[in-house]
């Protein structure tokens, strides 16, 4: 793997698997970055390693269902790997507005899969980067392995699912070279605060209510976003081609736990002026329509297989990412305004 194409490379995961990827010393190679920056790409994440490696980091503002571009592309860079993170990823969307989910996560993983099979001798790999929730509600006991059904109970869980189902008929239609993950919550840095670790960590600090839905009883299978990284590149190097691999950190936790740790972890950092607890900051509201109860992922087979472990336990992880966001103010402060969203007008449109 010499010459990679990642999709949607700005994004929460993407960013923090490039800044992974090109701090490995055995990645010798160039990384293309493609990324249509929706609302959820935030291209300055990586304006550092834009300046480091000039020669070894492009980014190309594009959309991952306009295959002319992708051809040129793969021809200009002589792509040798594809590793797809482009999605809409957040539930909520999905259930306001699914369109987008249909369009990025099915047609455009189509489309890059039609990118694979008409450069079939000279891209290598394709890596389909997906998620626990194509399996939908786990009972109370069990886990999720890599044969669960699937089950998906939103827009967003279905769109990955076919997504899911489109690149295995490729593997077995056209021998395509196939690698799927899919792999439960992660938080970390980058994350965009829609979803429940970063906004919680933003709005305890603020002072401002904490929004748990239902019960706060729902459970998610929690690992740190580095640690995601380490395990998509064990894959991609070792892992069998046409199979899939769970990924999870054995870390389950209903979402009222997850709530509490943040406000006593930022309580410890940063104490609110009148001493009070930020657990009082905690309000129920409606919950969201078809929520999953629980997911929880085996990984035997990546840890058995590929040796693969992760490193942050959630007490770590989660104060690694606490520390992050209140230490990173003007990230915060620029994607809560939008001026993030102004980066293509700085670097074309002023020139
Ligand atoms: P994200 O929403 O933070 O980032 C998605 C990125 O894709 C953004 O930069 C966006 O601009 C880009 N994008 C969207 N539509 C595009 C298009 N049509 N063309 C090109 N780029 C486009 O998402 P994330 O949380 O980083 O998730 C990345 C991948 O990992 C997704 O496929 C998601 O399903 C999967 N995943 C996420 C999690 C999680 O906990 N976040 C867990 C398991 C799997
Ligand atoms: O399981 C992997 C999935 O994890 C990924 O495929 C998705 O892309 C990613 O967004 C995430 O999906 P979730 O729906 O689990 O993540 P979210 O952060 O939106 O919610 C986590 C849990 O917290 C879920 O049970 C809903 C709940 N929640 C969420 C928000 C945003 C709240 O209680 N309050 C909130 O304000």
């Amino acid at each position: 793997m010499k010459n990679i194409l990642v999709t949607g490379g700005c994004g929460f995961i993407g960013t923090n698997f490039i800044r992974y990827l090109l701090s490995l010393p055995e990645f010798k190679g160039i990384v293309v970055n493609v990324d249509k920056l929706t609302y959820a790409g935030c291209a300055e994440n990586l304006d550092d390693i834009q300046s480091k490696y000039p020669d070894r980091y492009f980014f190309v503002k594009a959309d991952i269902c306009d295959i002319d571009r992708l051809k040129e592309l793969v021809e200009r860079h002589a792509i040798d790997t594809i590793c797809h993170f482009a999605a809409e990823s957040h539930v909520d969307r999905s259930i306001v507005e699914p369109d987008a989910f249909i369009k990025t996560n099915i047609v455009g993983t189509y489309r890059l899969l039609e990118l694979a099979r008409r450069y079939r001798s000279q891209v290598q790999l394709f890596h389909h980067v997906s998620t626990d929730e194509v399996f939908g509600d786990l009972g109370s006991g069990g886990y999720f392995t890599e044969t669960t059904p699937y089950n998906p109970s939103n827009p967003y869980s279905a769109s990955k699912a076919a997504s899911d189902h489109l690149v295995r008929s490729y593997s077995r239609t056209y021998d395509i070279p196939v690698t799927i993950s899919n792999c439960s919550n992660n938080y970390g840095p980058y994350q965009f605060p829609e979803k429940l670790i970063p906004l919680m960590i933003l709005n305890a600090k603020a002072g401002k209510p904490l929004p748990v839905y239902g019960s706060g009883k729902n459970v998610r299978d929690w690992l740190y976003v580095e640690d995601h990284c380490s395990a998509l590149w064990e894959i991609m190097k070792r892992g069998k081609r046409g199979e899939t691999y769970n990924i999870g950190g054995r870390c389950e936790k209903p979402n009222i736990e997850v709530v509490s740790t943040i406000c006593d972890m930022i309580d410890s950092l940063s104490p609110l002026p009148d001493g009070r607890s930020r657990r009082e900051l905690i309000t129920f509201v409606k919950d969201r329509p078809g929520h999953d109860l629980r997911y929880a992922i085996d990984s035997s087979r990546l840890e058995n297989e590929l040796g693969w472990r992760p490193r942050q336990s959630f007490k770590t992880g989660l104060k690694k990412t606490i520390k992050w966001y209140l230490n990173n103010e003007s990230w915060v402060r620029r994607i809560q305004t939008g001026e993030y969203r102004n980066w293509i007008k700085r670097q074309y449109d002023d020139r």
